[in-house]
């Protein structure tokens, strides 16, 4: 099986913590050269610090910029990419906060909109042309189980995530005739900051104590354990190595069987 990613150039956005990175470290081991990006420089260049690499052959970078602010993230993005062609795009950032669908306010869904769809079409805009001239490419997006069953108390983020999703399997269609793959990869409960975010929402909403909230998460998980970030990220890498030239347009969810959909 070829996990080869050598010669390849990654952005993973999100990638200062948590499941972006996992999945740059994941990308990193596999020999592609990593460009991370997220709002805060410092923990960027100390996770860049961290990456595996092979000298002279992984060059790994970072970019601070906020994904919702679309005049810095294209100049920055397409300075990039017109230095060092992007072949893998893995499209990740913070969830919305928690709370009903129907108690958000339009300025909610806005910028929920703006961070996710919005930040995800302006990147793959300026990463495709370089994937078209090589030939390959691989967009790969973190997006939630919540796009085949909406979680509940998530209602900004399971609208924002089924729009990723239609978007996304759109786009596998354009893109498929030029080597380009485009997938989602669905994390379940995963150790994270998102998690503890959550856990937080849920003592607030239900006023149960935290080992409470997090006994009936686990109730629903055959794997009776939240994920490590590192397993999301092995999916995300798997779906950018040459391996998965033939996976395109799916969604897969790494959520320990949690999901009762097939
Ligand atoms: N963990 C879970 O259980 C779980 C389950 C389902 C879905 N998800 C989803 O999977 C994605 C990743 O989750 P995670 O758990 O890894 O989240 P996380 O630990 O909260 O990490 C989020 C990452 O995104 C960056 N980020 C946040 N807002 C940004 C912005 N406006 N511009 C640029 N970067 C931004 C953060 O870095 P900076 O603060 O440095 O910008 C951080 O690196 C999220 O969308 C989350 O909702 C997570």
């Amino acid at each position: 099986m070829d996990l080869n990613l050598t010669g390849r150039h990654a952005l993973v956005c999100g990638a200062s913590e948590g499941i972006g990175r996992a999945a740059a470290h994941e990308l990193a081991l596999l020999g592609a050269s990593v460009t991370l990006l997220a709002r805060r420089a410092d923990v960027l260049a100390e996770v860049m610090a961290a990456l595996p690499r092979t000298p002279g052959e992984q060059h790994h970078d970072g970019i601070a910029v906020d994904v919702a602010d679309a005049a810095p993230l294209q100049a920055k993005v397409s300075a990039l990419a017109a230095a060092r062609p992007i072949h893998i795009l893995v499209n990740n950032t913070g969830g919305p906060p928690g709370g009903r669908a129907i108690d958000a306010a339009a300025d909610d869904y806005l910028a929920a909109f703006h961070r996710h769809l919005l930040a995800n079409q302006l990147l793959a805009q300026l990463t495709v042309p370089g994937m078209r001239a090589a030939g390959w490419g691989r967009i790969i997006n973190v997006v939630s189980t919540s796009v085949k069953e909406p979680i509940a108390n998530l209602g900004v983020s399971n609208t924002i995530r089924g729009a990723v999703a239609s978007w996304a399997k759109t786009l596998s269609k354009e893109l498929g005739a030029y080597g380009i793959t485009v997938n989602n990869v669905l994390p379940g409960y995963t150790r994270t900051g998102r998690l503890d975010q959550i856990l937080r929402d849920r003592v607030q909403a239900t006023g149960k104590d935290e080992a409470a909230v997090s006994a009936a998460m686990l109730a629903t998980v055959p794997a009776g354990r939240f994920a490590e970030a590192h397993e999301v990220a092995a999916a995300i890498a798997f779906l950018a190595t040459p391996a998965a030239g033939y996976v395109n347009g799916v969604s897969l969810a790494v959520d320990g069987g949690r999901m009762q959909s097939i």
